[in-house]
């Protein structure tokens, strides 16, 4: 770095400025004695009070205490003096110190950043940049950085000409994302700040901040991609959770629906003869109807819990009604409306699946925490770019801040879900004033 000053050791300026003094006094001591001597040596006084006589009416014999006064005050003086420059120099030496302090502070800062910094002339000419900028553009160092041109490290020739017009209009130029190839050729990415400066004495006009960024993108982008792969991953583990709980649904239905059906009706052709069978025959045959019939309830409970049928048989705006019809009679006390607004034609299997499913947790959630009077359902896609839309709210209980961190599976599970579709999942929650669960789904574009 140029223009440093070199540091300059206070308490021996002072010392050798009051070793000065001392010597200049000894000679003022030493050129008074020596006056004397010859005065008395010559009797230059009385040759004075000789040579004046003529002129006594003038009394220039007076002049030896006039000038012996004036000599006085002329050392008063000369101390005062002495002392106010002796207390300017102190001052000055402060400030200098101070100056240097600074300006030391400031070297390391600019040197040891781990920013890259230059000053460029108009052209793009590095005229001073530090270690940092040297590193980010693969210069061996600061020497190497100076005189090379900033806008020649450029990957595209057009940003750098639109960089280098907008510095020449004095405006200020911002990059979140630069593109830049280093001395090797590799290429680095950089967040660049570039400020106009008017330094006519070392021809600065602007100042330039980079820092490599080159590592946060790469890391950046290797996250979007597990990311990606992660969602991928969940819509094909829902996909398969879906399809066993079909199968199993299925298997529930064909199997044990019929086994059941068929051990109730042996039930009731047993019962069919009360004559010939003995009483508690008869009873048997009818406790083996009624259980028969409770398990093919709690089976086909089970049944839609696991495959909702009235989403394969109606559509999903159907199978939401058809939910909060039964919620609404399983739950009296509640007053449930739903609505839905466009078109739900099409929506491809996961994202119905899905939507049926938050609907579903929800209303669950809302029977078994909420408390709750009034509950609004209500699903919207949007007719020009056919976002989803979901808004589940209840004014119950609310879900207390503790709960909320906790959490239980179910609102997870639907997070997961939505996510996986790359939508996003809310749960807003004021206690008391109950729950809204909103869910977007971004446009489908033939999503299975
Ligand atoms: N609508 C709601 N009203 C009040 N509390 C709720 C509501 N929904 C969820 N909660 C609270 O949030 C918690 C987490 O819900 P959830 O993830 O579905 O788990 P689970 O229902 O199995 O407890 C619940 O235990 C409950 O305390
Ligand atoms: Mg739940």
């Amino acid at each position: 770095m140029t223009g440093l000053l070199l540091p300059m050791p206070r308490t021996a300026t002072v010392s050798a400025r009051n070793r000065e003094v001392s010597r200049d006094l000894l000679v003022v001591v030493l050129a008074t004695g020596l006056t004397f001597v010859i005065c008395v040596a010559f009797e230059l006084r009385e040759w004075l009070t000789e040579i004046t006589r003529p002129l006594e009416q003038y009394q220039i014999d007076e002049l030896p205490f006039t000038l012996g006064a004036l000599a006085l005050l002329l050392a008063w003086f000369s101390w005062r003096r002495w002392r106010q420059a002796a207390q300017e120099l102190h001052l000055r030496v402060e400030a200098q110190q101070a100056l240097m302090d600074n300006e030391a502070r400031y070297r390391l800062l600019f040197m040891e950043n781990l920013a890259g910094n230059a000053l460029c002339a108009a052209d793009g000419t590095m005229l001073l940049g530090n270690p940092a900028i040297a590193h980010i553009l693969g210069l061996p160092g600061t020497q190497a950085a100076t005189g090379r041109n900033l806008f020649d490290f450029y990957a595209d020739r057009a940003v750098a000409d639109e960089h280098r017009a907008l510095l020449s209009h004095g405006s200020k130029v911002d990059v979140a994302l630069l593109d830049l190839v280093a001395a090797d050729g590799s290429a680095v990415k950089v967040i660049a700040r570039m400020l106009v400066r008017d330094e006519p004495t070392t021809g600065a006009a602007f100042h330039v901040y980079v820092a490599d960024i080159s590592e946060l993108q790469l890391m950046q982008r290797e996250l979007a991609d597990a990311l990606a792969e992660n969602r991928l991953l969940s819509q094909k583990y829902l996909l398969a959770q879906e399809e066993e709980r079909r199968h199993l649904a299925r298997e529930l239905h064909d199997e044990m629906g019929q086994c059941l059906n068929a051990i109730k009706l042996d039930a009731v052709a047993i019962h069919r003869h009360p004559s010939e069978l003995p009483r508690d025959v008869l009873e048997s045959a009818q406790s083996i109807m009624e259980v028969s019939t409770r398990v093919y309830d709690v089976a086909r409970g089970l049944m839609e819990r696991l495959r909702p049928v009235a989403l394969d048989e109606l559509g999903l705006a159907d199978a939401l009604r058809h939910l909060s019809t039964e919620w609404r009679r399983r739950n009296p006390g509640v007053d449930c409306s739903l609505s839905i607004e466009g078109d739900l034609e099409g929506l491809g299997e996961q994202t119905n699946i899905t939507l049926y499913r938050v609907v579903q947790e929800c209303l669950t959630n809302i029977a078994r925490h909420a408390r709750a009077s009034a509950v609004r359902l209500h699903l919207e896609r949007a007719v020009d770019h056919g976002d989803l839309m979901l808004r589940i709210a209840d004014d119950g209980v609310g879900i207390e801040p503790v709960r909320k961190k906790r959490g239980g599976l179910g609102l997870a599970g639907l997070r997961e879900r939505v996510e996986a579709l790359g939508g996003r999942l809310e749960v807003i929650s004021c206690v008391p004033h109950g729950v809204e669960v909103r869910a977007s789904i971004p446009a489908v574009g033939g999503r299975p």
